[in-house]
């Protein structure tokens, strides 16, 4: 079994990337299920077939598609404590706090549309899955939610306590269902998302990959989800460099973008490093429908197999004790290179003097490092040794 999980900022080209890869990975006889967690049809736009629903649809021979609803998924599944919310909210009317609890549920439908990974792989009918996410910094945080309700402990709180403060809402109220069939469904939840969380962390079946453009903010954005990852035991093992203008255009406005942009493809080898990166053209038209599609997922991956763990290993290890917190990084230099580091808030760059002019590698910084001062840094044989202490 093996899962692949897409992700990066909007727009970036999470779901044609995903649409290549999985035509991709039927076409190397794995028996492939695409999913998209995004509200939009998205697939259905992709491959220019409207009716990819939400039952598993055939798009070519070993490949199907699936567009998750979370509303009908959450229905489906959790209708006892759905109803026990409705008649929460009702009850209570919507005030100034509630609103903002009610802000949260969005998120929750997002766990939802996980969830249905979980199912799927209880079938056993398909070998793969790649899973199409909606923009990172959102689904991300679903991802890593099974591990924080691992590490608080089923018995502690109600699972709407972790929701951050939505427990609040559930006043056992006489309208709503029995309590007991609220909590039952709570430990049935509990269990697949331990179970979700089981196959998301296991480094042998599931990576997540990066997808950006050759761009600062999306660079940074997934650089963003690449650490967190890392720091939740998710394997991370491709980062994508999609819609790049190709160089030499006659016409200065072209050549100029062309220029910029293979300055960040770059500076983004560095700061996935240690990586491997793809980098893909921007097409000359839309890319979407199978045949483009497919094309695409050729000039990604040529002969190899997607289906393939392309990196596996830690490129960030975080230790911790009482007041000090020791980050390990792998770095694209050696001790030999001229580099310098400096400490903005919650983010740590090193600027570095390579042959390409400087490339700077911008580390985002663990909030556990909120508080602590940065007070020695090591390089060593491509690693780079922080040292962060509380109350310097
Ligand atoms: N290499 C490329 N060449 C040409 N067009 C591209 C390329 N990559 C993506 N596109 C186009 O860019 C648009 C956005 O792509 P896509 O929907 O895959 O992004 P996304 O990251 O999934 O977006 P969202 O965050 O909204 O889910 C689409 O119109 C797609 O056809
Ligand atoms: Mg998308």
């Amino acid at each position: 079994m093996r899962l692949i999980i897409y992700t990066g900022k909007g727009g970036t080209g999470k779901t044609v990337t995903a649409c290549s890869t999985a035509i991709k990975m039927a076409e190397n006889n794995h028996n492939t299920l695409i999913i998209s967690a995004d509200p939009a049809h998205t697939l259905g736009d992709a491959f220019m077939m409207p009716d990819v629903g939400y039952e598993p649809k055939m798009v070519l021979s070993n490949l199907h598609a699936l567009q998750i609803d979370p509303v009908i998924e959450m229905n489906k599944q959790y209708s006892t404590i759905l109803s026990y919310m409705a008649s929460t909210f009702s009850a209570k009317g919507i005030d100034e706090t509630l609103a903002y609890e009610i802000a949260m549920l969005p998120g929750m439908t997002q766990l939802f549309s996980l969830l249905k990974i979980d199912e799927v792989v209880r079938t056993k009918i398909f070998d793969s899955i790649v899973l199409d996410m909606p923009a990172s910094g959102e689904a991300l945080r679903y991802l890593y939610l099974p591990k924080l309700v691992g590490s608080i402990g089923r018995k502690l709180t109600g699972l709407f306590g972790i929701f951050s403060g939505v427990s609040r809402m559930f006043q056992p109220l006489s309208k709503s269902p029995a309590r007991t069939s609220v909590l039952q469904s709570e430990v049935e939840l509990l269990d697949r998302i331990e179970s979700l969380s089981e196959i998301i962390r296991n480094q042998d079946m599931s990576s997540i990959r990066l997808v950006a453009n050759p761009d600062t903010f999306s660079i940074e954005n997934a650089k963003r989800a690449f650490v967190s990852a890392s720091l939740y035991g998710i394997n991370v093992d491709l980062a994508i460099i999609n819609k790049i203008m190709p160089l030499g255009s006659s016409d200065q406005y072209y050549s100029n973008w062309a220029d910029f942009q293979k300055t960040k493809v770059n500076e983004a080898r560095a700061n996935f490093f240690p990586l491997p990166v793809k980098e893909v053209q921007l097409h000359t038209s839309e890319l979407r429908g199978l045949e483009m599609l497919k094309i695409n997922g050729d000039l990604i991956f040529g002969n190899e197999d997607p289906a393939q763990i392309f990196y596996h290993g830690r490129p960030f290890t975080f230790t911790t004790d009482n007041s000090t917190l020791r980050m390990i990084v792998k770095v694209p230099f050696t001790e030999r290179d001229d580099f310098d580091i400096e400490r903005y808030s919650d983010q740590l760059t090193i600027k570095v003097k390579s042959s390409v002019g400087y490339v700077v590698n911008i580390i985002p910084l663990p909030a556990a490092t909120i508080g602590m001062k940065l007070v020695r840094a090591k390089l060593y044989d491509n690693e780079l040794t922080i040292l962060f202490e509380k109350g310097v």
